[in-house]
């Protein structure tokens, strides 16, 4: 049902820029970048139909917080399914980020996980989401962005503090994996 409705939604969206999820390979390697023994504030750009989100949920401490920020409305109404009180969803963009953690009742996140195809966007855009990302995380906190290129690398590095990469292959396409850490 999930890549039906990608598919769907690829065809009528080019923000959505996939035509399956993310595969249960790519979720857990970007989430294993998570400590999940403490309180966590998480946010996710662009759930889709909430691959990383589910996972998230099952991993996540009692009095975490999930806020899901997407721009598609079809996804939105799918992730209105998922019966949580840990999950705030907001139908905006992600270079919204700092009024959704302030409607969620939040100071700052620890995570912020995105897949939101970064090279669909123009300059200015990709420049305001990470401006914000960085102000939206608290110190010690991580941006986990997953893309099927590399072409990220620099422009993370100059919001970001310290800047990793790594590969997972078993997805299709193979996902490049950054881990932007606020320090
Ligand atoms: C490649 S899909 C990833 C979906 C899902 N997270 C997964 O891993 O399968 C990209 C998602 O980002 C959403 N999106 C694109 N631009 C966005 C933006 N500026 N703010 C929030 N969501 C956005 C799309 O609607 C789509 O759901």
């Amino acid at each position: 049902m999930s890549t039906l409705t990608y598919l769907k939604n690829f065809i009528r969206d080019k923000n959505v820029a996939s035509i399956t999820p993310t595969s249960t390979f790519g979720v857990k390697k970007v989430c294993d970048k998570i400590d999940f023994k403490k309180r966590n504030v998480i946010i996710e750009y662009g759930p889709g139909t909430g691959v990383f989100s589910k996972y998230l949920l099952k991993k996540m401490s009692k009095d975490s917080k999930l806020i899901l920020i997407e721009l598609n409305k079809n996804f939105v109404n799918i992730l209105h399914r998922i019966r949580d009180p840990r999950v705030n969803i907001f139908n905006d963009s992600a270079e919204n980020v700092l009024n959704s953690i302030e409607s969620a009742e939040e100071l700052c996140a620890d995570y912020i996980i995105s897949g939101i195809p970064f090279s669909f966007l123009t300059p200015n855009s990709k420049n305001k989401i990470l401006h914000n990302t960085y102000r939206a995380l608290g110190n010690g906190g991580k941006f986990l962005v997953y893309q099927h290129s590399n072409h990220l690398k620099e422009h993370l590095k100059s919001h970001f503090d310290v800047v990793h990469i790594e590969h997972e292959f078993r997805n299709i396409p193979p996902l490049c994996i950054y881990e932007a850490i606020k320090r």
